[in-house]
């Protein structure tokens, strides 16, 4: 069916276009001046395995574009989570995008730029008019690839890619039914995560012989001391534990507090082992989930639990910013 123009409106065309979802890529080339020229793109697409070919488009109106047009090679980056800033500034047009930036060895002149999830050097094979773009085709003369997660695109902003739990399959599926409304409830996901988690350190807590709540206090006073006993209880009222001068003072009887001035409390020489042997035994189960999610999916899930909790957050004290006591 032909648009009627109309009726055709570019934004909403846009946004529909926008469902797609893409990676980001930065692509490089060496201008006939001898100067290195880039645009971030999202267009970019495989095309051919055998022979290898890619393609991406730009927009005529770019200002690199007769560099492009005349430059027999270009590379294609394709970035990672943590290069959004690569990504607007190779956005921007004319600014002087490659100061300051190290690059590696092309072996075409092409700038080849560091720490992406991939990397393509490409010959041009062809060039297409499409439009108010000009599509180029390149064959992949070489590429390389790291485990950093990749940057995405869709909706006009930048995400991150969740794998979804279903395998990619063209078999026939069985009917297994639909899950349980309450095995979807994000409390009982939360909870149950939180608990299982914290449970392979509960025999490390136990062995010091470490409650929830002194492990609580303990920690917090690894990251910020001293702290007088109010802080300490607006710092871990999110657990709703009530740690009032009866714990403090038997942390302090146990030796693993100590008390510089009056109402003011920081950790032992005994205190700062015992924590510190809880928190290797935590990052150690850190470390395992990580192995198991990837790190792609365990960036995404630090992301999402950042959010909520800055959603539901009901106003407790900046641990990790603010570093006087309050
Ligand atoms: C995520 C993202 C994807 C983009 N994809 C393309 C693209 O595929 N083709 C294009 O021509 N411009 C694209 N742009 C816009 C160019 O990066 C931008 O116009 C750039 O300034 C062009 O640089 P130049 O004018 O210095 O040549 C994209 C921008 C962003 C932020």
């Amino acid at each position: 069916m032909a648009l009627a123009p109309q009726t055709f409106d570019p934004k909403d065309f846009r946004r529909a276009l926008g469902m797609f979802a893409t990676g980001v890529t930065i692509v490089t080339a060496h201008a006939a001046d001898g100067a290195p020229v880039g645009v971030t793109a999202n267009s970019f697409n495989s095309v051919s395995i055998s022979p290898p070919l890619v393609l991406w488009s730009l927009a005529k109106s770019a200002r690199s574009l007769d560099s492009f047009t005349s430059a027999g090679h270009w590379n294609v980056h394709i970035l990672a989570e943590d290069q959004v800033d690569m990504s607007n500034l190779f956005a921007r047009a004319g600014e002087d995008k490659f100061s300051g930036l190290q690059l590696d060895p092309s072996p075409s002149q092409a700038p080849l730029l560091q720490a992406c999830s991939a990397r393509f050097q490409c010959r041009t094979m062809f060039q297409y008019e499409g439009g108010d773009h000009i599509i180029f085709v390149g064959e992949v003369i070489g590429y390389d690839r790291s485990e950093r997660p990749p940057l995405l695109y869709v909706t006009g902003g930048y995400a991150l890619a969740a794998r979804k739990s279903e395998p990619v399959s063209t078999e026939p599926r069985a009917d297994t039914g639909s899950a349980l409304f309450s095995e979807d409830l994000l409390g009982y996901l939360l909870g149950r995560s939180h608990f299982q988690f914290v449970g392979g350190i509960r025999s490390t807590l136990n062995e010091r012989g470490l409650s929830e709540a002194d492990f609580f206090v303990l920690s917090l006073l690894s990251v910020q001391a001293p702290l007088s006993s109010s802080a300490i209880a607006g710092h871990v009222a999110y657990t709703a534990i009530d740690v009032g001068p009866v714990l403090l003072q038997a942390l302090c009887d146990r030796g693993l507090l100590e008390q510089p001035q009056a109402d003011s409390f920081a950790l032992s020489v005994r205190g700062r082992d015992a924590i510190l042997h809880v928190l290797a035994a935590a990052k150690a189960e850190e470390a395992d989930v990580i192995d198991q999610l990837g790190e792609m999916e365990a960036a995404m899930l630090r992301n999402l639990l950042k959010r909520l909790i800055s959603i539901t957050d009901p106003g407790l004290p900046k641990l990790w910013t603010a570093r006087t006591d309050s």
